[in-house]
């Protein structure tokens, strides 16, 4: 069988479930899909939009194909997540291999090969003493051990008052409680108020939206944003303060890199204060900015990092905190242990299926792959500032934002009802039917935002150019 015939026959496969329904049909009927508005599906009889839920059904490199057999430009990686592409054989059978091995065992005072390894790569590969990994299942689940254990790191330590935690406006941090509380959301927190007590928020490094006077000058404004942490330690108290929970390019809000010193001041004000400085990589790590680690990247020190996504390139789901031997300390001792875990956490088909996947990223180069294409990336899409409605296109190694903008000049952006047209009345489908997967998003100012496969290069950052321009060329007729 060829290729092609067996991907017709995939296509074929899917066509309808078990019980003869149509996908779609049975999507609508049964899926209860994240973050999704059910309405935009629901037939148009019943007052719904009487859309169809799109379906993907297979993966090859940077592409992917829907149902119909229509093949679109994968240039989000799913959700920041298929770093190495798609239908990579090799981790398919590392998970299979692991399966008829040990398909399972949890990490509840016993061990597996794979994690203890994994644990060990990661260590080796993360900055400083970042030696200690404690698996979860995912990047919410990450974020909301590092809170935990900032709290009861102080609490062994002598520090039982601190346990608030700092972060920024529009960032997201994933939805358990915990992590829904460090998220700067208010549509995806006010649901479920109240939350949990102690998360205070501070400026993010949105230099597009800077105060006017530190707008051409990003040194001062990363210095500006970085005070506000050291206001915000003041004004709750530095003996309530436990951790600072930062991004090291802000995702939400479309792609805020730090501005030069950002990192560095935090830094110091983290040490003066004693409060932890968790880099939340659930984005930016394995390649997405260059390096295994981002805080690599931007040359900082955190005392945790949260990762999970790109581990192993979505091919299984893992995620992890990486806490410093420091954080660890107390835990070594008498009757201590940290409380807390994830039936799932450092799955061994999991862990095998990272393992492979950073050997692919070893063989392959991925991440010098990163670093020496990202500027050519960048200049590709800042092509498209010759937009009207492009006002700034801005972020890191394969991970960039554009921001969209009513007025260039004014920087003025689009009213909720423009917005309501704009993204999800015209862009959002306009992009797809383009044959660009990608994701256009209002959670800050709207913005259009790319993370592709890391494996891309020069011809498909030119299609992704060439596919934005002419969408956002008839989008200046919908808003
Ligand atoms: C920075 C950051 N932290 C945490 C999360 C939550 O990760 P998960 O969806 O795996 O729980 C995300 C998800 O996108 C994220 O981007």
């Amino acid at each position: 069988m060829t290729t092609s015939e067996t991907f017709d026959n995939a296509i074929r496969s899917t066509r309808t479930t078990r019980t003869g329904a149509a996908y779609a049909d049975a999507a609508r009927d049964h899926l209860w899909m994240s973050f999704t508005r059910h309405s935009t599906y629901e037939p148009r009889e019943s007052g719904g939009g009487g859309g169809s839920v799109p379906i993907i059904v297979k993966g090859e490199g940077a592409y992917i194909w829907d149902g119909q057999g229509r093949k679109y430009l994968d240039a989000l990686a799913g959700l920041f997540v298929v770093q190495v592409g798609h239908g990579r054989e090799e981790l398919a059978e590392a998970a299979a291999k692991q399966a008829r091995e040990l398909a399972f065992f949890p990490l509840w005072s016993y061990a597996h090969p794979r994690a203890i390894e994994l644990a060990e790569r990661l260590a080796a590969d993360a900055p400083g003493d970042l030696n200690r990994i404690f698996f979860t299942t995912g990047g919410g689940e990450a974020v909301e051990s590092a809170w935990k254990l900032a709290k009861q790191y102080f609490k062994l330590t002598g520090k039982p008052g601190k346990y608030k935690v700092i972060s920024r406006n529009i960032a997201y941090h994933g939805t358990p409680q915990g992590a829904l509380s460090i998220t700067g959301l208010p549509f995806a927190k006010e649901p479920f108020e109240p939350l949990v007590p102690g998360a205070v928020k501070v400026p993010n490094t949105n230099l597009y939206r800077a105060p006017e006077h530190l707008r051409e000058d990003p040194k001062a404004f990363g210095r500006y944003c970085a005070d506000r942490i050291a206001e915000a330690i003041e004004f709750e108290g530095p003996d309530s303060v436990a951790a600072v929970f930062l991004e090291p390019v802000q995702n939400s809000g479309g792609c805020f890199p730090p501005p030069p010193g950002y990192f560095e001041r935090v830094r110091e004000i983290c040490d003066e204060y004693d409060v932890l400085l968790v880099s939340d990589e659930v984005i930016c790590s394995f390649g997405r900015i260059g390096s295994m680690f981002a805080s690599t990247d931007f040359g900082y020190q955190p005392d945790i990092i949260t990762v999970a996504k790109g581990m192993t390139s979505g091919y299984s789901p893992i995620g992890a905190m990486i806490a410093s031997d420091r954080l660890f300390e107390p835990f070594r001792h008498g009757h201590t242990m940290f409380a807390h875990g994830y039936t799932f956490g450092g799955h061994p088909v999991s862990a095998a299926v990272a393992m492979a996947n950073l050997d692919i990223f070893e063989r392959e180069g991925l991440n010098q792959h990163v670093k020496d294409n990202a500027p050519l990336f960048r200049a590709t899409l800042d092509k498209l500032l010759d937009l009207p409605l492009v006002g700034d296109v801005r972020g890191d190694g394969y991970f960039y934002g554009i921001e969209l903008v009513k007025d260039k000049t004014t920087r003025e952006t689009f009213d909720d009802d423009e917005c309501e047209r704009l993204l999800r009345g015209f862009l959002s489908k306009a992009l797809f039917d383009a044959g660009l997967y990608c994701r256009a998003d209002d959670r800050g100012d709207p913005v259009i935002q790319l993370a592709p496969p890391l494996i891309i290069g020069q011809p498909e950052f030119d299609d992704i150019e060439q596919r934005l321009r002419s969408v956002l060329t008839e989008a200046e007729n919908h808003f």
